[in-house]
């Protein structure tokens, strides 16, 4: 594929090279350097002059290091004469401050998109945000993918039948309507209570027939698990038959694997858009790939083609 390079920033190589991979192409080689006072240096160790330039860098820990090291990288191939460069961030930060719903705090997702324009970034591609008001907060063009056919296409596998999607809570019920319509199954709904981050949410209520069924917890990203375990226990106090969870982004935040593998929920399907520490894996966690997704997104937009057409 000529003119094109992707390269990776420390947070997820081993997806870089799965789409490296899917293209056909070599990893951009490039290196980073942590000096003894935190500062970081990287070096592009390749031309990139007239080159359509992808880097691909999630939102996962040391998070800050990640994002400034992502940003280094885009001025880096900015000033190194690239024609063109798009950030690529599977799960993009801060995605959840992306409102002010409190007096005197930072919507630091929209500071997010601020920072990645002033950095070199042309372009953004990212996946499954949060809110897709976001998309709004970028000056620059943003493609936003979603992982939901390949988690569907996953689950189509299994025997559906006595199957029903819920939303973890009522914010998700659009995207739990396209697992549902692609499933097709029905849907429920759980009402979902908290204040806070650091409160454990609770379920309240479940809108939705799930009696003696076997529940498909669906939501956007797993975090704490706080969402998930609550509405777990209230669903098989409910009556469900049984309940397992899809999730586009792994968070899997402090203890979350550790109570994961203590819960009633029966098995988490997710995506590797978060890589997951080979120490939070646990035998109920299936990680479905989505390197050929963007593989495609970027082969689309290198050629100029259409991005959701992918989707429809
Ligand atoms: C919230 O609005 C999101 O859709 C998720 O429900 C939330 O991020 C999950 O977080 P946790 O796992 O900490 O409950």
């Amino acid at each position: 594929m000529s003119g094109l390079k992707v390269f990776s920033g420390s947070s997820h190589p081993s997806l870089a090279s799965e789409i490296c991979d899917a293209l056909g192409i070599p990893l951009g080689r490039s290196h980073t350097v942590r000096f003894s006072n935190e500062n970081l240096k990287v070096k592009i160790e390749e031309n990139v002059r007239e080159e359509d330039v992808f880097v691909v860098q999630t939102a996962c820990p040391p998070l800050s290091e990640n994002i400034l090291e992502l940003l280094i990288m885009l001025d880096a191939l900015k000033h190194a004469s690239a024609r063109r460069v798009t950030a690529v961030l599977p799960y993009f930060p801060y995605a959840r401050s992306d409102k002010k719903d409190e007096p005197r705090i930072s919507i630091t997702a929209r500071l997010m998109a601020d920072l990645l324009g002033a950095a070199g970034a042309d372009r953004v591609l990212t996946m499954d945000l949060h809110s897709p008001q976001i998309q709004g907060f970028f000056t620059i063009p943003a493609d936003h993918l979603t992982g939901v056919p390949v988690i569907c296409d996953h689950l189509r596998k299994n025997d559906l039948s006595n199957s029903v999607v819920v939303a973890a809570d009522v914010g998700e019920a659009k995207d739990a309507g396209r697992f549902a319509r692609r499933l097709d199954l029905p849907i429920a709904f759980i009402d979902k209570r908290r204040s806070g981050d650091d409160e454990n949410p609770r379920a309240v209520a479940v809108i939705g027939d799930i009696r003696e069924k076997d529940c498909l917890l669906v939501d956007d990203e797993i975090a704490t698990g706080g969402t998930m375990f609550s509405a777990t226990e209230f669903l098989l106090a409910q009556g469900a038959r049984s309940v397992s969870a899809a999730v586009v982004h792994p968070v899997l935040s402090g203890r979350a694997h550790e109570k994961l593998a203590h819960s009633a929920l029966g098995r988490l399907v997710a995506t590797n858009t978060i890589p997951i520490p080979a120490e939070k894996m646990t035998s109920k966690i299936e990680v479905l790939s989505i390197a050929q997704l963007i593989a495609t997104a970027i082969t689309r937009i290198h050629d100029g083609r259409s991005v959701s057409e992918l989707f429809v």
